[in-house]
């Protein structure tokens, strides 16, 4: 339990959580205010001229309402959203069956897009360049390809790095939105605004302990409200005071920085096991029993933007404040500074 707290992918109950606390209008969204003015200008351009959507990438770490804005972009251009992920689409005919359902305008969103089969993915040019798919018909020496046309319709994908896409597929998306971690006042007001939608009496303070906690994430910050208010119900009078939410952040081995214990055991196996770094990556992973992809895309971006780790092009170090943090002594790899001649 205390292993996955703050670990970002979504559990079955954060789902159900997700569609509750789920904004379903840009007003109504928290956050990222350069893309939400954007967002608005496109959809509203787009709504005026009677046109679908270009096609948007969202990408960044889970967690942070990729899924969120598909549904809001979608809710705002007056369409149907359809929801699928790149693994889930098997081969050519599965993305065709999806595509030729979709109406003037629809939202396909394409979760995890960067996990498209290169078959299935090339089969997705056509269609979003210019809205036809090729479709192979008959057998052996019969089989001929024909061309269908689709509506116009709106593809969102979304990653967890751009870096993840091909350039022919990154390519060919009008607008790459990159989702940023929260800062702490943002994730105030979202907690704030879970809380009401739960009926849970909160307390300023305890909305900002929640959210200094929430390693820059709305999804953990309300699944952490949620641990919250059960210690607030059960060891409270129900009502989330700061005092509560230190309680049982501390209960979740969540420290005052937000980092969880995978967060820590990362960066101690790097400062004990060897010196401070630098480590590779495949390592770090063997080491953590996790794998490559989750260390990458969910553990270091955070521990990265926080200044607790470093890349160099020999691996993975702690950082002086991480050894700070942590109460360990400055490695002498670090006090040297030997790590960052290259
Ligand atoms: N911004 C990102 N996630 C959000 C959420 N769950 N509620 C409100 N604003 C958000």
């Amino acid at each position: 339990m205390t292993e996955r707290m703050l670990s970002a992918t979504g559990t079955g109950e954060d789902e159900r959580f997700d569609r509750l606390f789920r904004p379903d209008n840009l007003a109504d969204y928290i956050g990222q205010e350069k893309h939400k003015e954007n967002l608005r200008v496109f959809v509203e351009a787009a709504r005026r001229r009677n046109e679908a959507l270009d096609h948007v990438l969202l990408s960044g770490p889970p967690g942070l309402g990729k899924t969120t804005l598909a549904h809001i972009v979608a809710k705002e251009m007056g369409v149907t959203l359809h929801s699928t992920s790149g693994p889930a689409i098997e081969h050519k005919g599965a993305l065709a069956g999806l595509l030729t359902k979709l109406e003037h305008g629809d939202v396909l969103f394409i979760d995890e897009i960067h996990r498209l089969s290169p078959v299935v993915e090339e089969s997705l040019y056509p269609a979003i360049e210019g809205f036809q798919i090729d479709i192979m018909t008959g057998e052996g020496p019969y089989a001929t390809t024909i061309q269908l046309g689709l509506k116009p319709f709106t593809l969102i994908g979304a990653t967890t790095r751009t870096g993840l896409l091909t350039a022919p597929l990154l390519s060919r998306f009008g607008y790459v939105m990159r989702l940023d971690y929260y800062p702490a006042s943002e994730l105030e007001q979202i907690v704030l605004r879970s809380s009401r939608l739960l009926n849970v009496p909160i307390e300023p303070a305890g909305a900002a302990a929640i959210a200094a906690r929430s390693r820059g994430t709305p999804r953990v910050a309300n699944r952490l409200l949620r641990r919250v208010r059960d210690f607030a119900e059960v060891m409270g009078n129900g009502s989330i005071t700061e005092a509560i939410a230190r309680l049982a952040a501390e209960r979740l081995d969540v420290d005052d920085a937000g980092l969880d214990s995978m967060d820590r055991r990362l960066l101690l196996i790097i400062i004990d096991d060897y010196d401070g770094g630098p480590v590779g990556l495949d390592t770090l992973a063997a080491a953590l029993s996790e794998p490559r992809d989750t260390v990458e895309d969910v553990y270091e971006p955070y521990l990265l933007q926080q200044g607790f780790l470093g890349r160099t092009p020999r691996g993975r170090i702690a950082t002086r404040k991480a050894h700070e943090h942590l109460k360990r002594p400055i490695s002498k790899s670090i006090d040297q500074g030997k790590l960052f001649d290259t």
